[in-house]
C-alpha cells in the first residue's frame, strides 16, 4: 500500500497510531470553580493514563497535541503556567518513560520555547532514541498547516540548489517532508472536549485516519472511554475511496 495510506493493523482491529486533542482542561478546573492551571495539571495525569492503555493494548504510536502555534495567544500568565508545567513534566516523567521504553518526540516549531525547555526536549529525545515499545509524540508548539508550509518550503529549497524540479512534486514528496514521516500515519483520532473540530492539529497526516469525538473533558478521561474508542474503531470499515467489496475482497 503506497506510504500515503495507513497501513492496515495486523490484526485488523487496535490501531497502529493513536492521535488524540486532549482538550478540555480549561473547562474542567472552571466546573470546580478552580484556575485553569489545575485543570492542564489533572490533563498531566491523564496523559500517564493513556500511555498506560496503549502500552498494554500494543498501540505503537500515540500523538497527543499538548499547545498548539494559537494557544501562543492565550493570556501570558496561562501560556507561563503551561511552559512551567511542561518543564516539569520534562524533568519528572522523562526517566520513567524511558524505562518502559517509551520513545520520545516533539513535533512543533521549537524556536519558541525557552532555551532551558528546549534542552530539555532534546535531551529527552536522545535518551530514548533507542527504545522501541511505544513512540510518544507530543506536538507542542504545533500547527498543522504551519507543518504544511514547512514542507513546501524543504521542496523550494531543493528546488532552487537543483537537486529537485517542479515536476518531481507529487504527494509522496511532500509527505516525505512533512512530521512524522517515518512513522505510520494516525489510524484513529480521539478529540475530547466536546468540540468537533481538527483545531489546526495533523492536518496532512488525518486524511484517512478515522475521527472519535467524547464529551467526555481530558482529565475525567479513564480507560473506559479509550475502550470505547477503540471498540468503536473496530466496528468502522476503512474504505480509502474504494467500495466496500473491493475492501472485503482483498487478500488478508
Ligand atoms: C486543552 O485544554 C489544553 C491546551 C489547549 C493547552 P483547554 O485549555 O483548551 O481547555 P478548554 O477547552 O478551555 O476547556
Ligand atoms: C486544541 O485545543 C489544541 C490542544 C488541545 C493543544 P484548543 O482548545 O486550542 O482548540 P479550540 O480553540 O477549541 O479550537
Ligand atoms: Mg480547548
Amino acid at each position: 500500500m503506497s506510504a500515503l495510506l495507513p497501513p492496515v493493523p495486523a490484526d485488523g482491529n487496535i490501531p497502529l497510531h493513536l492521535a488524540i486533542i486532549m482538550d478540555g482542561n480549561g473547562r474542567w478546573a472552571q466546573r470546580r470553580r478552580r484556575p485553569r492551571i489545575i485543570g492542564h495539571r489533572a490533563g498531566a495525569r491523564t496523559v500517564n493514563l493513556v500511555v498506560d492503555f496503549c502500552l498494554e493494548k500494543g498501540i505503537r504510536t500515540l500523538s497527543l497535541f499538548a499547545f498548539s502555534s494559537e494557544n501562543w495567544g492565550r493570556p501570558q500568565d496561562e501560556v507561563s503556567a503551561l511552559m512551567k508545567l511542561f518543564m516539569n513534566a520534562l524533568e519528572r516523567e522523562v526517566d520513567e518513560l524511558h524505562r518502559r521504553g517509551v520513545r520520545l518526540r516533539f513535533i512543533g516549531d521549537r524556536t519558541r520555547f525557552p532555551d532551558a525547555i528546549r534542552e530539555r526536549m532534546a535531551a529527552a529525545e536522545a535518551m530514548t532514541a533507542a527504545d522501541t515499545r511505544l513512540n510518544l509524540v507530543i506536538a507542542a508548539s504545533y500547527g498543522g498547516r504551519q507543518d504544511i508550509v514547512q514542507a513546501a518550503r524543504s521542496l523550494a529549497v531543493d528546488i532552487q540548489a537543483g537537486r529537485l524540479r517542479p515536476e518531481d512534486i507529487d504527494e509522496s514528496a511532500l509527505a516525505s517532508r512533512i512530521a512524522l514521516s517515518d512513522l505510520p500515519l494516525p489510524d484513529l483520532f480521539i478529540r475530547t472536549g466536546g468540540e468537533y473540530r481538527i483545531s489546526n492539529f495533523m492536518l496532512w497526516q488525518l486524511a484517512y485516519t478515522e475521527l472519535w469525538f467524547t464529551d467526555a473533558l481530558w482529565p475525567e478521561v479513564d480507560n473506559a472511554v479509550l475502550q470505547q474508542a477503540l471498540d468503536d474503531y473496530a466496528q468502522r470499515e476503512r474504505r480509502f475511496g474504494l467500495t466496500s467489496a473491493q475492501i472485503l475482497e482483498k487478500p488478508a
